[in-house]
């Protein structure tokens, strides 16, 4: 990415690789997690140093270790998130971001779920602790993370609702949870008042500006909104009013929280979710390496056909 703008500013260029320095190994990428934060770099909502190498998340195979690593053997399967450059089908990087992977779980699907898993665990465990028959309102949950959220909340015990944001969606948020509507819905507001009368324990606000004033309007006194995405935008409102209701307010980044002995935590709880099957139902959009600018295209038009994973 020479510049910012439109998906068209991602090109594929031949680099050179260097060999890995003290503390680092060479990986060979076989599967890259697309995030949608990826795009806001793209568009220069959060400033790179340019050029740069866009992408957060991907799983491979060591191919080379650099001095002093003893960590990590040539031919070990491992996984990242979060360590920006992603984008390549090669990449140096320090031992210390890379997760090892379980036999039974696939590099692609390390990088389909690591950093949407990531997230959810976050939200689920970190920035509010989901209990067993809590109502759950998630914003967004026909998106990437909305759809891992609300599996995962469901799997919790908990009664899940989730909002697509448009009707054709309707169908992908109401596949992972109990009841599901869409965003665009004029009687939305009575049939959430109907399921909750005095509004969600939690509700879950994966679209922002957008959806802030459902999040308002239908989190009980008392409980707790859970601030962690803004796809369509911050809320210019700030959630405001809800402070006199007792409401907090939460928000966070995955990587502040999933860090440190948190990352063995929620990924040990994420992979036994896969194994058990609670994922099974979402779809992959596998993208060719070469159609970089597609993925990014799709996710600006809001046209995502499952989690997006990059294959080089
Ligand atoms: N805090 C963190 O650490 C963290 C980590 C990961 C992601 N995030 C954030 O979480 C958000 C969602 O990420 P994602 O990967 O799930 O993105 P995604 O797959 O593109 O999903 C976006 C969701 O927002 C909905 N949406 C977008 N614009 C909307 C609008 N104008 N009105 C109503 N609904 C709208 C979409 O509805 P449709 O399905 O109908 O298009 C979809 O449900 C992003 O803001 C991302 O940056 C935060």
């Amino acid at each position: 990415m020479q510049t910012t703008g439109g998906p068209s500013v991602l090109t594929i260029v031949d680099a050179d690789v260097r060999a890995p320095r003290t503390g680092e190994v060479l990986l060979r990428q076989d599967a890259i997690g697309i995030n949608f934060v990826d795009t806001m770099i793209r568009k220069g909502q959060y400033p790179v140093p340019l050029p740069a190498v866009p992408g957060f998340e991907a799983a491979g195979i060591v191919t080379k270790v650099g001095p002093g690593v003893e960590s990590l053997s040539v031919g070990d399967r491992v996984a990242y998130f979060f360590d920006q450059g992603a984008y390549a089908t090669e990449k140096v990087i320090s031992t210390s971001s890379l997760i090892r992977l379980p036999d039974d779980i696939s590099n692609e699907v390390a990088a389909t779920f690591l950093a949407k898993g990531a997230t959810a665990w976050m939200g689920l465990r970190a920035l509010h602790d989901l209990k067993p028959a809590e109502t759950v309102l998630i914003l967004g949950a026909s998106g990437s993370v909305g759809s891992v959220l609300s599996r995962w909340a469901r799997s919790l015990g908990a009664d899940v609702v989730g909002v697509a944001g448009s009707l054709s969606k309707l169908d992908k948020a109401a596949r992972g949870a109990h009841h599901a509507f869409h965003s665009q819905d004029p009687d939305l507001g009575d049939k959430l008042r109907h399921i909750t009368p005095n509004g969600f324990d939690v509700v879950y606000d994966l679209v922002g500006q957008a959806t802030s004033s459902l999040a308002v309007g239908h989190v009980r006194d008392r409980g707790v909104v859970v601030a962690i995405g803004a796809a369509s935008g911050q809320t210019p409102s700030n959630y405001s009013g809800l402070a006199g209701r007792g409401v907090e307010v939460r928000s966070g980044g995955a990587p502040q929280f999933v860090h440190g002995r948190a990352v063995k935590v929620a990924t040990e709880e994420l992979w036994q979710l896969v194994r058990t099957g609670v994922f099974d139902d979402l779809d992959v959009a596998r993208y060719p390496f070469e159609e970089i600018v597609r993925v990014h295209q799709d996710i600006d038009d809001r046209a995502l056909d499952g989690l997006p994973v990059l294959m080089p």
